[in-house]
């Protein structure tokens, strides 16, 4: 390679190196959520109010993986709530596939940081559980399914275990298959892996990758981590202290399929992310 080519390379190694700010547009038609100038208040004690998130707007692709990432307290999880419509923003609106959200949706799947496994059901049980809670299928065939989803997440041999007998990996594992197994078309993940000590968070985020990247259900994962939030998403959004704002979002612009450990490792254009979205964060 000449020395002309040789630089020319480098400028656009730096180029696609560098991280590239996108404004969330606020676009219903592309959109498999759309917040739409979101801001939401609670009541405090002692007759105040507090702001939780301030005029905010996202655009969530239908088949995209977006994540979210900012400081304690700046209404992340509040962001969730308002998605499934376990609550009604007082400002602004939530559409969902082009439908306002008014009430509850069933065809959310969500899944918090504490697995939320009911302790007196086995594996088995509580990934049948959520078919049940649909009304779909026979018992039979839920019984098939959950088996074949427990293979998946491979936990297979482990049906008739109660979560108590369960590591903190497989017990999320579980929780995994239990998000899957209705193939909901919006997945809210509220922190999911936090509790997971390092190791066994790349293996379950491995895990989920590869079980999404076959679905492309819209995802929404709420994160501390901003390294996990830049190895999983398509897009990221930064949220500032509260009230809650949009900082800056970035496309994650990594082919699929990923491996997290692979793009920890050998991917220059994950430090420059972690390097852009650790300053907005710093910033606040
Ligand atoms: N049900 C509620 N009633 C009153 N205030 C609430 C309620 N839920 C959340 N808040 C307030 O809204 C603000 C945002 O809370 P939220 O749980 O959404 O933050 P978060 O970004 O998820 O924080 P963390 O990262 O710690 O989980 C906080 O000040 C919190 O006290
Ligand atoms: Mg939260």
């Amino acid at each position: 390679m000449t020395a002309g080519n040789s630089s020319r390379q480098e400028t656009a190694d730096a180029e696609l190196a560098r991280p590239h700010r996108i404004v969330p547009a606020a676009n219903a038609a592309s959109a498999g959520v759309l917040i739409d100038g979101v801001t939401h208040r609670f009541a405090a004690p002692g007759g105040r109010e507090i702001t939780a998130i301030r005029d905010v707007t996202i655009e969530i692709p239908a088949e995209g993986f977006t994540a979210g990432v900012g400081p304690s307290g700046c209404g992340k999880s509040t962001l969730l709530n308002l998605i499934s419509g376990l609550m009604k923003p007082t400002e602004g609106r939530v559409i969902v596939r082009d439908a306002e959200v008014t009430d509850v949706r069933g065809d959310i799947g969500y899944m918090p940081a504490r697995d939320a496994l009911l302790p007196w059901r086995t594996v088995i049980g509580n990934v049948e559980f959520a078919l049940e809670m649909q009304g779909a299928h026979s018992s039979k065939r839920r019984s098939d399914m959950a088996r074949t989803m427990i293979e998946a997440v491979g936990l297979g041999g482990f049906e008739n275990y109660f979560p108590h007998a369960l590591s903190h990996g497989m017990r999320q594992r579980t929780a995994i298959a239990r998000t899957f197994i209705t193939n909901p078309d919006i997945m809210l993940l509220d922190e999911p892996f936090s509790a997971l000590d390092a190791q066994t968070r790349v293996h379950v985020q491995n895990l989920f990758l590869s079980m999404w990247e076959r679905a492309r259900h819209t995802v929404v994962l709420i994160t501390h981590d901003v390294m996990e939030a830049v190895a999983l998403a398509d897009r990221v959004v930064v949220f500032s202290s509260a009230p809650g704002t949009v900082k800056a979002a970035y496309d994650i612009a990594f082919p699929r399929p990923r491996v997290v450990e692979n793009l920890l490792f050998n991917e220059p254009r994950f430090r420059e992310y972690l390097k852009q979205i650790w300053s907005d964060l710093g910033d606040d």
